[in-house]
């Protein structure tokens, strides 16, 4: 077993085949399953909800990485974890003043919790909530689209999180991962990787999974 989980997100995935492209990156060899949740004020684009969430549990074999971009986290904690997330995480800009709360509402529900911040946010800024935390999702470009070119300014960040991090703390970068963008992640000390199109758009699925394990 790798030591990076690698969780491809179905924002690049053929909508009207989700299923078979849920599919074909378990086939490959993914650990997870990344959905990304946009709510058009967070972030400028508007994408899946919580009865997507509840279908694609019901076909996927892979835990399910949900990962909220939208203001008011918590009053959709409950819906996303009942729809069957196993990971939520929502963004440190959008609860500034109830993180805490929100990671005990997330756990209250036996769900991981994660906390993202976006590319001008500091790493000091969240460094008080590490320990409260089983993911921190350091995001290498602006949220919002996929397709985007990684930031490498962002991926200093890391170990910046690595040096105050607990030891069980999944540290995850999320935008313009390819094999190249990956090893710079993981050699600073990421050990989760999202991927969109890069998985989605490669001729070889299970080849571009392999890359970054
Ligand atoms: C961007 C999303 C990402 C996105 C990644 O706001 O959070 O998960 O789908 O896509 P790629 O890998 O194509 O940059
Ligand atoms: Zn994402």
């Amino acid at each position: 077993m790798s030591k990076v989980i690698v969780s491809p997100s179905i924002l690049s995935a053929d909508f009207a085949n989700l299923e078979r492209d849920i599919k074909k990156v378990e086939t490959a060899g993914a650990d997870w399953l990344h959905i990304d949740v946009m709510d058009g004020h967070f972030v400028p684009n508007i994408t899946i909800g919580v009865p997507v969430v509840k279908s694609i549990k019901q076909i996927a074999s892979n835990p399910l990485d949900v990962h909220l971009m939208i203001e008011n986290p918590e009053k959709y904690i409950k819906p996303f974890a009942e729809a069957g997330a196993d990971i939520i995480t929502f963004h440190y800009e959008a609860a500034k003043d109830k993180v805490s709360e929100i990671i005990k509402l997330i756990k209250s529900y036996k769900v991981k919790a994660g906390l993202s911040i976006k590319p001008k946010t500091s790493p000091d800024e969240i460094l008080d909530y590490l320990h409260e935390l089983d993911m921190v999702l350091i995001m290498t470009v602006e949220p919002g689209f996929g397709g985007q070119k990684f930031m490498p300014d962002c991926a200093q960040k890391i170990p910046v999180i690595k040096k105050h991090a607990p030891e069980n703390l999944i540290i995850q970068v999320d935008g313009g991962i390819n094999s190249e963008t990956a090893k710079v992640c993981t050699q600073y000390g990421a050990n989760s990787l999202v991927a969109g199109n890069y998985i989605y758009k490669s001729e070889d699925i299970e080849k571009a999974i392999l890359s970054l394990h």
